[in-house]
């Protein structure tokens, strides 16, 4: 079995959880959606930030994404996940996968409450804007998810996945 933490970064409503929950079950590794360890331990992401305020939303995201990565498996983190120092510093040691997708595809993936940060296409491209060179300093691996079908983009990560170990065990 493959000993890799692969993390899924990148903006909402790319496909980070959908991805990462089939690549994982391509690789037989356990998944992890830190969002969804966040609602399971805390409700739902929109009550948190309105009652709670987004700082006690990113604290309780850092400790659901430090205990999804000391374990190996495939691991889906929120969009914002990578804006806290810490993580920046342990996804260093991981394999991390960046989702990109363009602005004409996620109309219909955005509709719906549950993204307190996301409430349009502007906030979603003004949030991009802003995040978009710290993802790609982050990733060791680009994947656009906007047209091909899930399938495709599962094997060509898993594929990257497998030669980087491969390679790695040769050296
Ligand atoms: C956020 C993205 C959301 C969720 C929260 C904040 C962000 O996750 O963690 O609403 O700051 O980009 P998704 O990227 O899965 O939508």
């Amino acid at each position: 079995m493959l000993t890799v933490t692969i993390v899924l970064i990148g903006p909402p409503a790319a496909g980070k959880t959908r991805v990462g929950k089939r690549l994982a079950k391509r690789l037989r590794l356990p998944f992890v959606d830190t969002d969804a360890v966040i609602v399971s331990h805390h409700g739902p992401i929109p009550a948190i930030f309105a009652e709670l305020g987004e700082p006690h939303f990113r604290m309780l995201e850092r400790q659901a994404v430090e205990e999804a990565l000391s374990e190996p498996g495939v691991v889906s983190v929120g969009g914002g996940a990578v804006l806290h120092p810490d993580t920046q510093n342990d996804l260093v040691d991981a394999s991390v996968v960046l989702l990109t997708v363009k602005p004409e595809a996620i109309a219909a993936r955005i509709a719906n409450a549950k993204r307190p940060l996301v409430t349009d296409l502007e906030s979603w491209k003004r949030l991009v804007a802003q995040r978009s060179s710290l993802y790609a300093s982050l990733a060791d691996y680009t994947a656009d998810t906007s047209s091909r079908p899930i399938d495709a983009i599962v094997e060509e990560i898993a594929h990257w996945i497998e030669t980087r170990n491969t390679e790695e065990g040769q050296r």
